[in-house]
């Protein structure tokens, strides 16, 4: 795996919690991910640690993303990522579901292990079987010199600096951007033209700006909380791309509020889900501008339509979301491929408020590890 440059500093400074700090870290996190990867002249990225050949790259026909928590939301993403840039069939397994199935996997598949320790016991246990095996193994991990950073074939780092809060928040936002800079590489030695390449490049170099500017929602996410704060069930829900966002929005509240919630692919809810929606079951939606945009926003109909309150995470300005949504946390509009980073700040920002106001211990959350080292 390619050198880290240090790991930063990892004082509190003015921030009250490290998973605050770590929030407002995201921008320069993204900067340090992808630092000295974009080649604009090629219209490509580099890593300096990935260990295969150009012919071994031409010949994967398959990925597989293998990881726990959230680093298997960003898997999720990846999946979607690696199918539209890469046009390469991809899937997101659990690896301690992984680890115990005998799947048939052929001879040029890809085995990729994400996590932000590198020590995640049944991560670490997927990435030895997928070994024994003899598929080629990469891991995209936070930890320098982990074990999974060690026994893969090779990989990428994420050089997001230490995250000390338990719930994941730049790891999260950090491994979208690293999977995305791999998927455009396995896509512009396939299908990709430069034109494309480009306008990747371009899309990933804004980003840290977009966040910056995206943080700027944290007094509007701070009211809303409030209002909020005393739900016991949340329901979440995205399409295609956020999708996973909104498992792992989720995630975050149920972490470290204790807040009973769900993430569901926003149609899906109909199927069960929706039984729970009354006047005191919010339900977020991630619902900025896209392909899918009309198809999220008459699910939100559907919602407001058996009493829900719905909080709306939406493209900055959005008229036709703001006449439906109770709530809008405005977001700056990327293209859709960057829409789980833009919108994982709010929701992280959401999660953090809330356990703020319900007396929870953000950083340490009860019962749970920053790292889960036993299966
Ligand atoms: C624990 C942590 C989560 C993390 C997961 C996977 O459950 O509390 O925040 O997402 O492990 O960890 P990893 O280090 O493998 O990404």
């Amino acid at each position: 795996i390619a050198g880290f440059l240090g790991d930063g500093d990892a004082e509190l400074g003015d921030f009250p919690h490290y998973m605050l700090k770590e929030i407002y870290e995201q921008p320069e996190a993204l900067e340090n991910a992808m630092r000295g990867r974009l080649d604009v002249g090629d219209a490509t990225a580099h890593f300096g640690g990935l260990n295969l050949s150009a012919q071994q790259l031409r010949q994967i026909d398959r990925v597989i993303f293998t990881a726990c928590g959230t680093s298997y939301h960003a898997g999720m993403v990846g999946e979607y990522l690696f199918e539209e840039l890469a046009r390469v069939p991809a899937e997101v397994e659990y690896a301690s579901e992984f680890r115990y199935r005998n799947p048939p996997i052929d001879r040029n598949t890809l085995i990729f292990a994400i996590t932000q320790s590198g020590e995640t016991a049944d991560t670490l246990a997927a990435l030895r079987e997928s070994k024994r095996m003899g598929h080629t193994t990469l891991a995209i991990c936070n930890v320098v010199g982990s074990s999974i950073a060690r026994e893969a074939d090779g990989g990428v780092y994420l050089h997001a600096g230490p995250e000390v809060g338990v719930a994941s928040t730049k790891a999260f936002t950090t491994q979208c951007a690293v999977l995305a800079m791999l998927a455009l590489y396995l896509g512009r030695s396939r299908h990709l033209s430069a034109a494309q390449g480009e306008k990747i490049i371009a899309d990933l170099q804004a980003l840290p700006d977009v966040l910056r500017e995206t943080l700027r929602c944290h007094d509007r996410v701070k009211a809303i909380a409030a209002k909020y704060a005393d739900a016991r069930n949340v329901l979440y829900l995205g399409r295609q791309y956020l999708y996973p966002g909104a498992l792992e929005g989720a995630l975050k509240l149920k972490e470290i509020s204790y807040i009973h919630a769900e993430g569901y692919p926003a149609a899906e809810m109909k199927h069960g889900p929706i039984a729970l929606v009354d006047e005191q079951t919010p339900s977020v939606f991630l619902v900025p501008r896209g392909a899918v945009f009309d198809k999220v926003m008459s699910n939100m109909q559907e919602i407001k339509a058996r009493g829900g309150p719905v909080i709306a995470v939406a493209s900055h300005g959005d008229r036709e979301v703001a006449a439906v949504a109770d709530d809008v946390i405005p977001v700056p509009d990327v293209p859709e491929y960057l829409q789980p980073i833009v919108t994982a700040i709010p929701l992280q920002l959401l999660a953090y408020e809330i356990a703020l106001l319900c007396g929870c211990d953000v950083d340490k959350p009860r019962n749970l590890a920053k790292s889960v080292t036993v299966e």
